[in-house]
């Protein structure tokens, strides 16, 4: 079978990442074309996995012209997320787009609109899915292992993504980023409660810039009402954070999950009295070795577009579009003051 020919369009630090994916597939996979609008990065990339000048673009839409390609990362700042994903659709491109996969619900409207006319399989790159850690969780709840979750909490968080990882300081712009942390971190926690718990009802917020000089918002609090599931959960994001707690915590009717970024996955249970005395036993979550999220989330996407079994189920359009319209619905929540009700 000849291989698939990927490009990818936005070549900064998650385009790498996407890239080292697709050359680790190279019995499947051949990238075959780049596209970034900075000339320096762009001959870098090309450089370093091989793409000849001619096929470097700084243009994705003459990049679509020129090549026939089967596959097609969107790895731009969030704002050309649409056109590119619309684009690459349009050319019945299998389509593996950044998150949050839009900036509003009607450009996410429309990318579904068109991957239902296409061919073409999609993903939104929800990569914590990945983290071997999240699906265990995922399994042990699915077997009822700690009954059923009522209160899931997230925290995401860290110093911010420029400097120190983004290409420039695109995040911290209202028109090229959208949003903060809450687009950022916020709708990686929103897509893992979904993931866990289910659909998110209602969600009240406060979403505030409070430390960065920048134009978006740096740190968010939402707190989430799920329905069908009897659940309520919380999430924290920012971009202001030092070490602290980062991770997920799910308690059910008999016994919580806590999955902390620096420590070991664990299941606990045991009793809390109101007189302060406990009685705790903790069992260890047995994490299957295996690839970190992002080459697994590379990996798993190779074998979707060949209609290969993957490691979990692969988030597409629906999710992407669910996550953003939690995420909507706190901004509005925070500018409002009311509990807002989420309308996909
Ligand atoms: N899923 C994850 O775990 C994860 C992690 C980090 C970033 N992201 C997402 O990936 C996207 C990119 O973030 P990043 O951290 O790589 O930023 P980055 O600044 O490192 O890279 C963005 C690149 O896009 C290029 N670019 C800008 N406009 C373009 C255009 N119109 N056409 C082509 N290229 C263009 C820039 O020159 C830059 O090289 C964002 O949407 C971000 O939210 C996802």
């Amino acid at each position: 079978m000849p291989k698939l020919l990927a490009g990818v369009i936005g070549a900064g630090s998650i385009g790498d990442v996407h890239l080292t994916g697709y050359a680790a597939a190279k019995r499947d996979v051949a990238i075959h074309a780049i596209c970034d609008i900075n000339p320096r990065r762009l001959a870098e990339m090309g450089r370093k996995y091989g793409v000849p000048a001619a096929r470097l673009y700084t243009d994705f839409k003459v990049m679509l012209q020129k090549e026939k390609l089967d596959v097609i990362s969107v790895c731009t700042p969030n704002a050309f997320h649409f056109p590119a994903a619309a684009e690459a659709l349009n050319h019945g491109a299998h389509t593996l787009i950044e998150k949050p996969m839009t900036l509003t619900l009607a450009e996410g409207r429309k990318l579904k609109a068109l991957a239902a006319k296409s061919k073409a399989k999609t993903m939104v790159a929800f990569s914590h899915r990945f983290i071997g850690m999240n699906m265990a969780a995922k399994k042990l709840i699915g077997r009822g292992t700690i009954g059923k979750p009522f209160m899931i909490r997230v925290r995401y968080a860290h110093g911010g993504p420029y400097p120190g990882w983004a290409q420039g300081d695109w995040f911290y712009r209202k028109k090229l980023a959208g949003g903060g942390a809450l687009l950022d971190m916020g709708i990686h926690a929103i897509d893992i409660c979904q993931y866990l718990v289910g659909p998110v009802k209602n969600v009240s917020a406060i979403v505030r810039t409070l430390r960065k000089k920048i134009e978006v918002d740096d740190n968010a609090v939402l707190a989430l009402d799920f329905s069908p599931a009897k659940c309520l959960g919380y999430i924290e994001c920012g971009w202001t954070s030092g070490p602290g707690f980062g991770g997920i915590e799910i308690y059910g009717d008999r016994g919580s999950i806590v999955l902390e970024l620096t420590g070991e996955p664990r299941i606990m249970r045991g009793v809390n009295r109101p007189d302060g005395s406990r009685e705790i036993l903790v069992e260890k979550i047995e994490v299957p070795a295996g690839p970190s999220h992002w080459p697994l989330q590379m990996e798993s996407w190779v074998r979707h577009i060949l209609g290969k079994k993957t490691v979990t189920g692969i988030p597409g359009i629906d999710e992407g579009l669910s996550s953003l319209a939690v995420a909507l619905a706190a901004v509005e929540s925070s500018k409002t003051g009311k509990q807002i009700s989420v309308k996909i």
